[in-house]
């Protein structure tokens, strides 16, 4: 049986956010309009508590079945921020369509940047996010860049605590994946000339995920990309502009319809040296040397980057951050991609100019053991003495 407390309690915090204070308050002030949304605020009538079984706790998903696609959950979160650069207090609303001028800056200049994390559901029932305050201080960062006004590491981390507390049955069970958390913030004002729009607005929506890939926990094949290039010197690939995502797409269709996982990017100047793969980062053991390309501005410096190497230092492998040729690849023993979506994934093969080179892969490699600390920090099973885990509840 499903304890009141323990239904309430996961509602009443995205209440808290605002004037709402009561439950009753929030059924009216909110205009239900969504059937999920109308069912979430009957979990919290005494009468129908009391015959909800434990399941009910969860949304009606094939658990089993999840991959990574869009799976709309019952709330967002939304705030907005004038021209006097402030974001006033945020909502978490039902999930649903927004509104915007075709003059907004994000639909006419791409004024606009997303983040990714996820909320795990631990065994007791808790949800843990993973390092929400190192999503808030990138999206700061790219918003300066993209001439934006964020908002602060703390109204960040809690809009994203209010979004998995008020969707919390869409958090999957342990060991079935994680409720996937994607914020937003676009340039929403209208404007015709080329300047950063009059409004923003902030926006967070989730969805329930599984594996990234289609390959599942299969190893990838990548493809090195040498005509396309996904970042240049001094543009916006070390920030997360919605800009640097479409362009990817030519080249991402061609090696997926060649076969292909995933396409492994080479910088744009002298296309020699790694960069990246189109969502994550990439690291290349040899020996007891993990390597990794340097962030310098065109790539993107990923949360699950600097866990992995802050990990791996600790597990006694020397990290090294710099520039690896693309040759180095032949010497390399095992490859392997980090990132939010796709966590720590194994790279079975790279074809470069039409030759393939393998790695190691299999449950004795580095990146196995990386996956299961990483995971297991993430997951509340191995203990966190990093402080990377926020428990919500
Ligand atoms: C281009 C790119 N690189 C790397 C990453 C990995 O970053 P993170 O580990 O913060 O998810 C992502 C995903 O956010 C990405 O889009």
């Amino acid at each position: 049986m499903v304890s009141r407390s323990l239904v309430c309690r996961r509602i009443v915090p995205s209440l808290g956010n605002g004037s709402r204070s009561s439950l009753s308050k929030f059924g009216r002030c909110w205009g239900y309009t969504s059937q999920a949304a109308s069912s979430l605020l009957q979990a919290c009538e005494p009468s129908v508590y009391s015959t909800r079984k434990e399941e009910d706790e969860y949304a009606d998903v094939d658990w089993d079945n999840l991959g990574f696609g869009l799976m709309p959950t019952d709330y967002m979160y939304q705030m907005k921020c004038g021209q006097n650069g402030t974001f006033e207090r945020g909502q978490v609303k039902p999930y649903g369509n927004i509104e915007l001028s075709p003059s907004a800056g994000v639909l006419n200049y791409g004024q606009g940047l997303f983040e990714g994390l996820k909320a795990y559901r631990k065994e007791n029932g808790s949800l843990l996010l993973f390092r929400p305050d190192q999503n808030a201080i990138r999206m700061k960062v790219g918003a300066d860049r993209m001439c934006m006004p964020a908002p602060s590491v703390e109204q960040f981390v809690d809009a994203v605590r209010e979004t998995a507390l008020a969707n919390s049955r869409w958090v999957p069970p342990p060991g079935k994946g994680s409720l996937y958390i994607r914020p937003l913030l676009i340039g929403s004002g209208p404007i015709l000339g080329l300047a950063p729009a009059p409004e923003f607005t902030f926006l967070i929506y989730a969805s329930p995920v599984s594996n990234y890939f289609k390959e599942g926990t299969a190893p990838l094949s990548l493809y090195v990309e040498d005509e396309f290039d996904r970042a240049s010197r001094g543009g916006t690939g070390g920030i997360k502009t919605i800009t640097n995502y479409a362009p990817v797409l030519k080249a991402l269709g061609r090696a997926k319809s060649r076969g292909f996982s995933d396409v492994l990017y080479l910088d744009s100047v002298d296309k020699k040296n790694l960069e990246e793969v189109s969502s994550c980062n990439i690291f290349v053991l040899k020996g007891n040397v993990l390597s990794t390309p340097t962030t310098k501005g065109t790539i993107l410096s990923g949360v699950t980057r600097k866990s992995i190497i802050q990990i791996s230092r600790d597990l006694g492998y020397q990290v090294e951050e710099r520039a690896i040729p693309v040759e180095e690849l032949m010497e390399a023993e095992e490859v392997f991609c980090t990132g939010t979506a796709v966590v720590v994934a194994s790279v079975g093969s790279i074809t470069y100019k039409d030759k393939r080179i393998e790695f190691r892969t299999g449950a004795q490699t580095a990146c196995q053991r990386l996956y299961d600390i990483l995971v297991g920090i993430q997951m509340g099973q191995i203990k966190d003495k990093y402080g990377w885990i926020v428990e919500i509840n």
